[in-house]
This record gives structure tokens, C-alpha cells and sequence, in this order.
């Protein structure tokens, strides 16, 4: 994929980061037990548990891939780092921020007790499912399809590639997403939803249901630990300010009510989603003689989820990766 979108990118290997990780993705496969794969979406209950793969990519080109990092899934709420870039884009940062906060919650993800327990209701910040679909709702367009098209040409702009959709999940979320759908009236009846509620809710469950790999996560995650600037492409295609943005949201909120000890005990910005996907990123550091000094984007995949809805192996794997390679940004 990233062959494809510059024939001058001079993509090569770390031989030993490559021989540490694949010994880690095997060890940390079998943890996978812990977890389940996320049976509230149908369509999700059949991934293979056991599967576990991850890329990471340097802005030099350095690519290192280790077990089924090939794998597509479906982006799920990693997409809520991508909908909220979108709504800054297309409306102002302000805009955005006027109709959800930058607080962390410390509740589950598709939780609705602080939008009436917190008066006048704004929800806490755009990666919990309240405030993903108040963005969802900001987006540009007066139509679903219209808002769509503006975040698919924000995927398109950044990973070089029109995103396919996962028809399956979709229509399998979309039948059972009533919390979702539940959180949505809520947010009309306090006018921070600025769409109807079936229009926001298509958008929302569309975008989770785009597929990916780990290649297009961690490219994701690579272009914005470089605060927004594309190494592939070579130029600037999120404003900076938006990128740090993103990246404090993904720190503090990016793993739901584990954020804390994610940014405890593994310390990079992380976003993950049902499916089983984490991006992190590791921003470049000041300290020389660092592994990936410059910053590195990286994209995992493993369908266990623990009950704060992230990948059980993945998660370990990440904290291995942060210790042995001392990734913490603390
Ligand atoms: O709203 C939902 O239930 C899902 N489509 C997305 C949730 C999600 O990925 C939460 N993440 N860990």
C-alpha cells in the first residue's frame, strides 16, 4: 500500500526490532484466552482469537511487520480519531470543541450516565460514543452521504486509497446498536446533535465499519506523530494544531476507562477499537541514540478484547514493545 502511494519512499527493515518482535507475537498470541472477541457486534463473534499481528513504519521508511499484520478488520472506534480530524477540518476547531469536550471520563466507552448526570449534557470528549456521534453529526454536508463522502476523502488524502466498507458489520451493528441509537436521542433532545438521529447514527456505524489492515493504522498513526505532516507524501495534510489535538485525545481517552494505566504503564498515544485494533504512536524524541528516535506510527491487530473493549494481546504486546524499547513519552 505504501509501495503504491510514492515509488521513491525507500522502505527497509530493522532485522533485529524484527526477530524482538516476532518472538513477542508469538509469546503474546496465546494470551488471547484472556479475552473475548466482541460478541455484542455479530458479525465480529467469528475472528479468529489467536490471531495477532502488528506494522510499524518510521518516517525514513523503516517498515517492520510481524504475524498476521495482513489481516483486514474493521476500523471500529479508531475511526473516532479520524471523524474528529474531519469535523476540525471541515468546521474549525472551535466549533467543534463548543459541542464536545477534552475530559476523560474513567466510564465505559458507549456510557450515557455523565450526559445527564453533567448539566447541560455536552458529551465528554469525541472517543467516547456520545461524543463520537455528535461529531459524526458535525461533519460537513447535509446528508449522511454527503457527510460520508467528506470523511472517506480524508481517509482517501492520508492512506492513498478509497476505504472499502464492511457491509456485514455494518448491517449487523446497525441492528443492534440500541445504546447507540439511545445516546443519539439523548444528544438530539439537548441540541447537540445537529443532525436527525438515524442520519448520524449511519455515519457513525459506517465509519466503524471501514476495513483496514495494521499497515494503514500505523501509517495513520505515523502521520501524526509527525503532528500531521505525510513522510510519504511529503506534505503537511492535518494542520498541526488538529494533530496535537488528536494525539492529547488518544492519550487521555484513546483506551476508554484504561487510559490511565495505558498512559501509566505503556505511555504513548493509543486508539483502540472492538475489532481488536490499536494505533499508537511514539512522537519523536529529543534524547538521542533513542529506538525510533524520529517517531514511529504502529497499527495492531488482535480480535480479543478485554472489558474495556481493548486487545488483550495486543495491549500486552504494546507494553512489551514500551519497555524493552523505553517508548514512554513520560
Ligand atoms: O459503538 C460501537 O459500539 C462500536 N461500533 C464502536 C465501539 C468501539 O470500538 C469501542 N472500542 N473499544
Amino acid at each position: 500500500m505504501i509501495e503504491e502511494l510514492s515509488k521513491e519512499y525507500d522502505i527497509h527493515v530493522n532485522s533485529q526490532r524484527k526477530s524482538d518482535l516476532d518472538e513477542w507475537v508469538a509469546h503474546y498470541r496465546s494470551f488471547a484466552i484472556e479475552g473475548q472477541t466482541a460478541n455484542y457486534i455479530p458479525a465480529l463473534r467469528n475472528a479468529h482469537l489467536s490471531q495477532l499481528g502488528i506494522t510499524i513504519l518510521e518516517p525514513g521508511g523503516t517498515m517492520i511487520k510481524s504475524g498476521d499484520w495482513e489481516v483486514p478488520f474493521t476500523l471500529q472506534s479508531i475511526s473516532k480519531v479520524l471523524s474528529f480530524i474531519a469535523a476540525c477540518l471541515g468546521r474549525g476547531i472551535s466549533y467543534v470543541l463548543e459541542r464536545v469536550d477534552v475530559e476523560p471520563t474513567g466510564d465505559a466507552f458507549n456510557s450515557i450516565i455523565r450526559l445527564e448526570m453533567h448539566k447541560p449534557g455536552k458529551p465528554f470528549n469525541p472517543m467516547i460514543n456520545a461524543g463520537a456521534i455528535t461529531v459524526a453529526s458535525l461533519l460537513p454536508g447535509d446528508s449522511s452521504q454527503k457527510k460520508l463522502e467528506f470523511l472517506y476523502g480524508l481517509f482517501e488524502n492520508l492512506l492513498g486509497k478509497r476505504p472499502t466498507i464492511n457491509e456485514e458489520v455494518y448491517q449487523s451493528e446497525w441492528q443492534t446498536s440500541h445504546r447507540n441509537r439511545a445516546l443519539a436521542h439523548y444528544l438530539k433532545e439537548t441540541n447537540y446533535l445537529e443532525s436527525e438521529v438515524e442520519e448520524a447514527l449511519e455515519v457513525y456505524l459506517m465509519q466503524c465499519s471501514i476495513e483496514v489492515t495494521t499497515e494503514d493504522i500505523a501509517l495513520l498513526g505515523l502521520i501524526l506523530s509527525q503532528d500531521g505532516y505525510h513522510p510519504v507524501r511529503k506534505e503537511q495534510v492535518i494542520p498541526k494544531k488538529v494533530a496535537k489535538l488528536a494525539k492529547a485525545l488518544m492519550l487521555t481517552c484513546g483506551m476508554y476507562n484504561a487510559s490511565g494505566k495505558f498512559a501509566a504503564f505503556i505511555g504513548v498515544p493509543a486508539k483502540s477499537g472492538v475489532s481488536g485494533g490499536i494505533m499508537a504512536l511514539v512522537p519523536p524524541s529529543a534524547r538521542s541514540g533513542m529506538p525510533f528516535q524520529d517517531g514511529c506510527g504502529i497499527g495492531i491487530y488482535g480480535p480479543a478484547i478485554d472489558e474495556y473493549g481493548n486487545s488483550v494481546a495486543g495491549s500486552l504486546l504494546l507494553k512489551q514493545m514500551a519497555q524493552e524499547w523505553d517508548l514512554s513519552i513520560f
